[in-house]
């Protein structure tokens, strides 16, 4: 093994130039009984990044995972210290968990900075802890290595898997149309909650796991071992094993989080059929690490790649599948055999590349895990829409259905585009009251836009584009109308829309100049999306926004809320805070 190098925890527990610093330092972590010898004999202190708590249900299983984490980081001759990260829940906060992604970035940059630490273990699940926990190690950039906490078990409901996230937005249709009752609604929901741990579709959350991994910033195999599992204990203990070694080797985020391991990330992205949020987040994670990385990149690098992974809500499996199919390695196996990694040399946290974890790893069940010869759709990544309506949105074309195909891209003068009339929708509340309407008049030909949901309209961003269609229509067997807007959508919801529209209305992007009834032009095969309306109208309009005092959302509802909106980018550009990408 290579000389030990300094440790920084010795500045604060072991400064002979300042034995009086060193004294203060030291006696209030020997109060709750650490002694001498853990914090002054060059023993590795390892932080546990906490992010399980009784208000986070999907990371809150990691309380008892660390137990096994504290295991290995002192089997490994290190020391272990757990700190609290600010609670992240997806389903829980208000008015979104995206707002605190940003606010649990900077506690844990305060914390990993300002204290003694070595290097960190990042407990990650939940949608939003995975991107603010990597983007801190970004930042501070000591020795870090992420645990996932695992997907839920599978859940079931009359004999089906009933995937989290994507059973609601199916009963929600359902209960619309009249279909079942809110009793039954409810009880489908639990169902898709069996058990510890993240949703089990490929939402966010598996998505993000899954691109922590890809990453190379956790374990081989890490990423989809469900909750509960007896791996997912065994593999706590590994990692913090291997944070301490780690830290000998100054082993750093910004020497794994390399370009060559986005771009790894954006394949490996398409071939799970990852969400759309992931853009937003690597896209963030890149700018705090100084690599370049934008929308332009995931079309080009993605879209091409086929969808591998047969898991709801684009496919019919879910995690535990996942999981007994091989996981995260099986699909980089894969894409290696068939040349599609670009980059297998990338260096991940055992210190050892892609290509040697992977290289031999194989599917176990070719269904839910298919080789590139027989893929699931055959380019499963997003493309990046722009026109006059915005610069840059994502859509996801592999979960483009045959009846909306059939219904809007079917035109042979014009494949891969259509042309429909527009309903604006100023947030989810307008929204709510105006879908069912009749006298709205909304039909087959109409696309629906939600706007003043980006970060600054709807502080942090909504997951409310993935809108279903009046229930008028629904009645009437059409399943789907065509979403846009400046919000996002859940990575569980199977939704074609186009999304995280930038700028967004509420910091004067060209969706604020839209007006119900004007018609819109989508290409997908162009990848443009523009407002039909004659440049002089739509100059005449913004002067008119202009005079008005600009684009209205709703006032802030808490400190936090106005500092994020003084200082949040755009989704394109990772909804990082402006300025703090320089420090690093
Ligand atoms: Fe937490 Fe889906 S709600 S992972
Ligand atoms: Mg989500």
């Amino acid at each position: 093994m290579a000389k030990k190098p300094e440790l920084r925890s010795q500045k604060w527990f072991n400064n002979p130039d300042n034995p009086e610093m060193t004294a203060l330092y030291l006696e209030r972590y020997l109060n709750y009984g650490l002694t001498r010898e853990e914090l002054q004999s060059g023993k590795p202190i390892i932080a546990i990044a906490q992010t399980g708590s009784d208000l986070s249900p999907c990371n809150r299983h990691h309380i008892e995972l660390s137990k096994r984490v504290r295991d290995g980081i002192i089997a490994a001759g290190g020391t272990c210290i757990e700190v609290p990260v600010h609670p992240i829940q997806e389903t829980g906060k208000r008015p979104t968990a995206m707002l605190d992604r940003n606010l649990a970035y900077l506690s844990l940059v305060e914390t990993l900075f300002g204290y003694p630490l070595d290097g960190v273990v990042l407990n990650i699940g939940c949608d939003k802890t995975t991107p603010a926990l990597l983007m801190a190690a970004a930042t501070v950039n000591i020795p870090a290595i992420a645990l996932s906490v695992g997907p839920m078990l599978n859940g079931w409901y009359d004999g089906k898997r009933a995937g989290s996230g994507t059973v609601i937005w199916k009963a929600r249709e359902q209960l619309a149309a009249g279909e079942i009752t809110n009793d039954d609604f409810m009880e489908i929901a639990a169902a898709s909650a069996p058990s510890v741990g993240y949703c089990n579709t490929m939402g966010t959350a598996t998505t993000m796991n899954s691109l922590a991994e890809a990453l190379g910033m956790q374990l081989p195999g890490s990423a989809a071992i469900p909750a509960p599992y007896r791996e997912r204990g065994q593999m706590a203990y590994e990692t913090g094993k291997r944070a301490v070694e780690m830290v000998f080797e100054d082993l750093r985020p910004s020497d794994i989080m390399t370009r060559e391991a986005f771009e790894n990330a954006i394949v490996i992205n398409s071939a799970i059929g990852g969400s759309t949020n992931a853009p937003i987040h690597l896209n963030g994670i890149a700018r705090h690490l100084g690599v370049d990385l934008d929308n332009d990149d995931w079309q080009k690098i993605g879209h091409e790649v086929p969808l591998l992974v047969n898991l709801q809500p684009a496919g019919a499996y879910l995690g535990e599948d996942y999981q007994r199919a091989g996981g995260v390695p099986a699909v980089v196996g894969e894409l290696l055999a068939a040349g599609l990694l670009p980059h297998p040399g990338a260096v991940t946290a055992n210190g050892r590349s892609m290509g040697d974890n992977c290289g031999a790893v194989r599917s176990v069940n070719t269904d839910v895990i298919r080789p590139v010869s027989d893929p699931l759709v055959a380019a499963a990544g997003f493309i990046n829409l722009k026109g006059n309506l915005f610069d840059s949105a994502i859509m996801k074309t592999s979960v483009i259905s045959d009846a909306f195909r059939k219904t809007y891209l079917s035109n042979p003068d014009d494949p891969e585009a259509f042309v429909g009339r527009a309903i604006v929708f100023d947030g989810p509340e307008d929204y709510h009251h105006r879908i069912d309407d009749p006298a709205e008049n909304i039909d087959e030909n109409c696309i629906l836009f939600m706007r003043g949901t980006g970060p600054v309209g709807y502080p942090g961003g909504s997951e409310v584009v993935n809108m279903r269609a009046p229930s008028y229509l629904l009645k009437r067997g059409v399943e789907a109308l065509p979403c846009i807007g400046d919000g996002r959508q859940s990575g569980t919801s199977g939704s074609p829309s186009i999304l995280n529209a930038s700028p967004e209305a509420a910091t004067g992007g060209g969706l604020a100049l839209l007006r119900t009834g004007d018609m819109v032009r989508i290409d997908l095969r162009k990848c443009t999306a523009d407002m039909l309306v004659d440049p002089e109208d739509l100059a005449e309009r913004a002067r008119q926004l202009e005079a008005a005092g600009g684009y209205v959302y709703p006032e802030s509802q808490s400190p936090w809320q106005e500092f994020f909106r003084e200082k949040v980018g755009r989704f394109d550009e990772g909804m990082t805070l402006e300025g703090a990408p320089k420090y690093r």
